[in-house]
């Protein structure tokens, strides 16, 4: 039996609740009514399997409702209390952001951008990432965002999918207080890519940049422009973004968003999550470049007025107590972060949260993973003095918002370290097994969502045939996420890590296909097979096995160290791994099928089963050789 936690924060309105699960459609119908529409839906939901358009025949748009609906209430409240890794700070006003995203709306027209057009967004987290985003919003073009830390390579692959017009930049980003090259990057990347027309360049750091004949400073273009555009009127279903994100194949895919749908998913989950008040002061430590960082810094606490910190740089830098400074300097109410940062957290020691008022805190959120038993104990106890409830989020870059979380803004459940608790209201989450029958309570399965909801990807950038395969052919008519999970006599979920080809390394996802596709490509390797093991910090760490080609005789450290670099240099450095194995042969099925799961086990250590289906077992003798010995 798990220990259970009786908040009691919570408020106690059940009805919505139950509506939502007696009939979704005219639920989402009513809470997409908290937002502005220019014309409302005459039709909710068109679900052609597994094409939902939510709201036919409304028009609406994301920037108009995170800003404009403010302005006579709430233009002089702070939007943003931005940090600056280097201890620059600067606030933005609702009023100031309105100005600042009309102007840039009207910069992104007079490069030529028009509605539906892809626009790549490779900026730090400043300011102007919020505010290029909701410029594009704004006029109907679809931003692309990518994350920061990705590499040229990586970067290249995304901008020539996108087909982006116009890749927005900067001069460098802090990190660590190293200055990161973002120009030079995005310069390589777009080397004969004749379809992008102009690179829009914010300058940051101030570090010396090669000025191309493609390339426009922001300031310039902001200098004379006008500060008044009026929002487009968007189709429910008009793309708001593409986000890029790993899978099982060696290509990142492109997971397609809309907007009404999108927006109503958000606006009602971060009501129901954090019990958003017009007093609190909101901070989420995601990047912007990953989908927790454009669902709830960006879109979210816009739409309901809220005040955010966002913070630009390193959570250790430059010491390990930067997390609480913030917290106390800005007197955040609400925390949202990830099992890797609070186990990073843990390990420096309660002293460190302990030197600071965190007080003003009430609520404590979690995303990316799972979050450990042991974890949520020191999070809820340490941070949040007993007294603030721990939301276990989950979701997924696809599901656009929160599909399992306790919902102390609705109701008061006792919450259970490490479980995400019940689903959304609306959404009907089942654990299955190979089969699509349910399991028993507390048998692991697979997690399966029964019925559309708004937030969900509209499709994978030009590839309907992908998304149907991807995630609709596993269990008919339902959507598969590639999770297992667990469901215990209370109706819990206990979400138990991916079911597939994917890692969650810092919480970061990284495809073993992208890995091994990579590495292969590397003129000494014949073969490679990637797959994680646990790790206390990062949740999991990165091993790979590599089968040399014939001949190669180059020292095992040395290739060693050119891999390592290959993989920083291609994918980025979150992709690093912990170790590199050098074999003579993989383990693999009679019809030549890689097993992953098998050296998963053997490099974690554990009891391998039966090995007579393989090819060739000896191969697994040689591997348990190679392991013991490092
Ligand atoms: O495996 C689940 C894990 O993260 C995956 C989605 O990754 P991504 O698209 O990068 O989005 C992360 C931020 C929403 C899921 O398939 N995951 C996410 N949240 C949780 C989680 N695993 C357990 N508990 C969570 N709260």
């Amino acid at each position: 039996m798990s220990e259970k936690f009786d908040i009691g924060l919570g408020h106690n309105d059940y009805t919505l609740r139950k509506q939502g699960d007696s009939d979704f459609v005219s639920f989402w119908s009513d809470q997409a009514k908290n937002l502005h529409w220019f014309s409302t839906w005459h039709k909710t939901l068109d679900w052609r399997p597994p094409f939902a358009k939510w709201f036919v025949g409304g028009t609406i748009n994301a920037s108009y409702n995170a800003l404009d609906v403010h302005q006579s209430a709430k233009s002089d409240k702070p939007a943003i209390f931005w940090e600056g890794e280097n201890g620059d700070s600067k606030t933005y006003t609702y009023g100031d952001l309105f100005i600042e995203v009309q102007k840039f709306s009207n910069v992104l027209k007079s490069l030529g951008v028009t509605k539906g057009d892809r626009v790549t967004i490779y900026l730090p987290m400043v300011p102007e990432l919020p505010i290029a985003m909701l410029a594009c919003a704004r006029i109907g073009a679809i931003h692309t965002v990518i994350f920061s830390g990705f590499s040229s390579a990586s970067i290249k692959d995304r901008i020539e999918d996108s087909k982006s017009k116009i890749v927005i930049t900067a001069d460098g980003g802090y990190r660590r207080g190293k200055i990161v090259k973002l120009k030079e990057v995005i310069d390589d990347a777009i080397e004969g890519f004749d379809f992008v027309e102009h690179v829009v360049v914010l300058e940051r750091t101030k570090n010396k940049i090669s000025i191309l004949p493609k390339d426009k400073l922001w300031k310039d273009l902001m200098k004379t422009i006008s500060d008044s555009c009026d929002a487009e009127k968007l189709d429910s279903d008009h793309p708001l973004y593409i986000l890029y994100t790993s899978g099982t194949t060696g290509k990142p895919k492109g997971v397609l968003h809309g907007t009404g749908g999108y927006l109503t998913h958000l606006y009602s989950t971060f009501k129901w999550a954090f019990d958003i008040k017009d007093s609190d002061v909101f901070f989420c430590t995601a990047d912007i470049g990953w989908v927790t960082g454009h669902s709830y810094v960006v879109y979210a606490p816009l739409l309901h007025g809220a005040t955010q910190v966002m913070y630009e740089g390193a959570p250790d830098f430059p010491d390990v107590s930067r997390m609480w400074n913030i917290l106390e300097k800005y007197s955040a109410s609400i925390f949202y972060t990830t099992p890797t940062a609070l186990r990073m957290f843990m390990k420096f020691g309660d002293d460190v949260p302990n030197s600071f008022d965190l007080s003003s805190l009430r609520l404590l959120g979690s995303v990316g993973e799972p979050i450990n038993p042991e974890v949520w104990k020191w999070y809820y106890k340490t941070i949040g003095k007993q007294k603030c409830p721990i939301i276990d989020t989950w979701w997924q870059t696809e599901t656009g918002g929160m599909m399992i979380s306790p919902l102390p803004g609705l109701e008061t459940i006792p919450l259970k370290p490490g479980s995400a608790t019940l689903p959304i209201p609306g959404v009907d989450i089942s654990v299955v097994d190979e089969f699509g029958s349910d399991v028993p309570p507390n048998t692991k399965g697979y997690l399966i969502i029964k019925n559309p909801w708004p937030g969900m990807l509209l499709t994978l950038w030009e590839d309907d045939e992908k998304y149907k395969n991807v995630y609709w052919s596993k269990y008919p008519s339902c959507y598969y996420p590639g999770d297992y999970a667990m469901k215990d006599t209370d109706g819990y979920l206990w979400l138990l890590g991916r079911a597939d080809d994917i890692l969650k390394v810092a919480g970061h996802r990284i495809g073993t296909a992208e890995l091994e596709s990579c590495i292969v490509s590397d003129c000494d390797v014949a073969e490679s097979a990637v797959c994680g093991i646990p790790d206390e910090i990062k949740g999991e760490a990165i091993i790979v096995f590599t089968v040399l080609k014939d001949g190669v005789t180059t020292d095992k450290n040395i290739l060693e160290k050119n891999l390592t670099t290959k993989i920083r240099i291609d994918i980025g450095p979150i992709a690093t791994p912990k170790q590199i194995y050098f074999v003579s042969k993989l383990p693999k099925t009679r019809s030549g099928k890689i097993m992953r799961r098998l050296l998963k086990s053997i490099a974690s250590g554990e009891k391998i089963g039966d090995t007579s289906t393989l090819d060739d077992p000896s191969a697994v003798d040689e591997i348990q050789k190679i392991i013991t010995k490092n």
